[in-house]
């Protein structure tokens, strides 16, 4: 899967960055055409030489020396990788990536960067949990960067935690996955729905639900990354579409309904994340409803359970459902995966800390038709994400098992 592939290899100032070396190596081995950039830090830990003479091209540390390779170098560097990792990353470079700094070659390089960018920190272990790093990570999971680890273990500063860099062997693993996901969904295409549908009470007001939109939205960015041609039917939310998504904004169940019916026999696979309201107004109030007496009363009606009404028509096609839950999981989640045909079902309890609505993390279980069930820990929506996209390709016999 590498074989060929522009690889930028970041090397910052870190015990670990002695690893880089076996990273740069292995992944010389498998014919890629590595290059590193290195912070002058990183080189008082392992000397440019013994990068260059394994990836066997100038390694570039000095922002304003000779170019080795274009005229804007960090530019040049940046536009020809396919993917970018970061072996070891320091809180420091982590840090100066959240918040878009760019005062050396290798934070301006990765500034500059468009392709994939895998990162794996490496720090004491306190230094990982502190609450900025904390931040600074999620912010750049958000931003669609891949963690690999950090792995546990004893540090070299004493202590025995995470914050230990994953081992080399596994760095080059999670690249070459990544390059053989991107291939798994080419050809597909995919109906995402997210957010939370408005049903409109008058001109001011609605019946709406707490979704943000985050967990459809990453779902959306994790087929694209495998190559799925992807739509995304999305109620209101404050959220970007991913750039290679077709975005369709709808308002109510309704308009979500006539958005997905119709696009429906040409999908392969439908993810229905949206929280979609299950009754609305009766009558829609052409006028801002005045205030009047004690107590106001509303009629609602059913809305169509999109969902259901796929599961009865379906014909091939791979559905994936959603199950928000406050009490009983499984049995309620269960419940919904058989009445609506559906292929997969995702159950959250949303009144876990960490899970469900607005959260920038979930915690799933993946329920199938033949009993499997796959429990998920706390993660990242768009961690998440991938691993739906992983059991997706399966059911569609694009990807083993594993
Ligand atoms: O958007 P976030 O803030 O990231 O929050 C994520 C989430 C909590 C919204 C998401 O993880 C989630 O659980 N989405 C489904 C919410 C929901 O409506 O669940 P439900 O159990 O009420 O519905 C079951 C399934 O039927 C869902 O796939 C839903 O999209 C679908 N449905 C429901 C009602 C309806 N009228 N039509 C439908 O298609």
């Amino acid at each position: 899967m590498l074989e060929g592939k522009f690889i930028l290899v970041g090397v910052t100032g870190g015990i670990a960055a002695y690893k880089a070396a076996e990273v740069v190596s292995r992944l010389r081995k498998l014919r890629a055409d590595v290059h590193v950039v290195m912070t002058k830090e990183a080189a008082h830990f392992i000397a440019p030489l013994t990068l260059q003479s394994l990836s066997a091209n100038p390694v570039h540390v000095e922002m304003f020396t000779e170019p080795k390779l274009w005229n804007v170098e960090h530019i040049a560097l940046a536009e020809r990788a396919d993917a970018v990792v970061v072996v070891p990353a320091t809180a420091n470079i982590i840090a100066k990536m959240a918040v878009g700094l760019a005062d050396d070659l290798l934070s301006t390089v990765l500034l500059a960067v468009r392709s994939p960018l895998f990162v794996a920190p490496a720090m004491n272990h306190w230094m990982y949990h502190h609450s900025a790093t904390q931040e600074n990570l999620r912010c750049l999971t958000e931003r669609s960067v891949h963690m690999i680890g950090p792995a546990e273990g004893f540090q070299a500063c004493g202590t025995d935690g995470d914050g230990r860099m994953s081992e080399p062997e596994e760095i080059v693993a999670e690249l070459e996955r990544f390059f053989q996901s991107q291939t798994w969904l080419k050809g597909k295409r995919v109906l995402v729905t997210a957010g939370g549908t408005q049903e409109p009470l008058d001109p001011v007001r609605y019946i709406g639900n707490r979704s943000s939109g985050r967990m459809g939205y990453a779902i959306a960015q994790a087929l694209q990354e495998a190559g799925a041609e992807t739509v995304l039917i999305s109620a209101p939310t404050s959220l970007h579409p991913p750039s290679q998504v077709l975005h369709v904004p709808v308002m109510t169940a309704l308009e979500m309904r006539d958005e997905v019916i119709k696009r429906f026999p040409e999908a392969d696979v439908v993810v229905k994340a949206a929280a979609v309201a299950d009754y609305r107004p009766a009558v829609q109030s052409e006028q801002k409803i005045k205030k009047q007496g004690d107590k106001l009363q509303l009629e609602l009606i059913p809305n169509p359970d999109i969902l259901a009404e796929l599961g009865r028509s379906k014909n091939g096609q791979i559905l994936v459902g959603f199950a928000a839950e406050t009490e009983e999981l499984i049995k309620h989640a269960q419940e919904k995966m058989h009445r609506k045909n559906v292929d997969l079902l995702v159950a959250n309890d949303v009144t876990k800390p960490g899970a469900g609505f607005g959260s920038p993390t979930n915690i799933v279980s993946f329920l199938f038709p033949d009993g499997r069930r796959i429990d998920l820990p706390q993660q990242e929506k768009l961690e998440i994400a991938r691993r739906l996209v992983r059991e997706i390709a399966v059911l569609l016999g694009v990807k083993e098992e594993n």
